[in-house]
């Protein structure tokens, strides 16, 4: 993995913590300047109505706008731009290590972008839903974060249950990494109360389709 651009993350330590407690937060996973063209990218998307209700399986468009307040948009890694480019960079070379050193066995990387306006939330849940063959596919879930100078009363805390009673409650700041789990820690986000863009993605075993 390329370490110069990114100084600050030391990935024997995300490994280390990954491993041990199933997940990891790291802060200042990508430069400030690809941080920020990131944003401004998910922003003028956002701005020219290229983002969609994010959708959560089998129910309608009402009920599910209580269950998740997100708007999304899936990005094709061929197409993209180049600080979208430097992410997928990033997640692949984190993906090699995670085989490598972890013996994940992730194949792929599917991502979006997200944007919560004002009240939006998620309530909570797992990262494995769905019916289809390929529910399972899902191992394990990442969320890169956008938002300049987030601040405690924004609200907007993606809330990470790590047993029945206990809970950890992580800001959405600017380059900061979240991973866990997919099939083990149930999550949500509480409302925010100002915009929240983010990067959320999955690395997935191979589709269970073939079996
Ligand atoms: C999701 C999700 C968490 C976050 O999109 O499935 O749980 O902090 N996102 O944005
Ligand atoms: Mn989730």
């Amino acid at each position: 993995m390329n370490t110069q651009n990114n100084p600050q993350t030391n990935f024997e330590t995300l490994l280390d913590s990954l491993s041990t407690q199933g997940y990891v937060v790291c802060e200042n996973f990508l430069p400030e300047q690809i941080i920020l063209a990131l944003r401004d990218e998910a922003q003028k998307r956002y701005a020219n109505l290229e983002m969609r209700a994010a959708k959560t399986g089998l129910l309608n468009q009402s009920q599910q706008s209580n269950i998740r307040g997100d708007q999304i948009m899936w990005l094709d890694e061929q197409l993209e731009n180049s600080a979208i480019q430097a992410y997928f960079e990033q997640m692949h070379a984190l993906r090699m290590l995670l085989n490598q050193y972890l013996f994940m066995n992730l194949q792929a990387f599917e991502t979006h972008f997200a944007i919560y306006t004002v009240g939006g939330a998620y309530q909570r849940h797992l990262d494995q839903f769905g019916h289809g063959n390929d529910a399972k596919a899902r191992q394990l879930s990442s969320v890169l974060y956008l938002n300049n100078d987030w601040q405690v009363d924004n609200g907007g805390e993606l809330r990470l249950y790590l047993n029945e009673i206990e809970y950890l409650d992580i800001l959405p700041t600017a380059g900061k990494l979240v991973l866990f789990l997919s099939a083990k820690f149930w999550h949500e986000v509480r409302p925010a109360k100002r915009e929240r863009v983010s990067l959320t993605g999955w690395f997935r075993s191979r589709s269970h389709s073939l079996i």
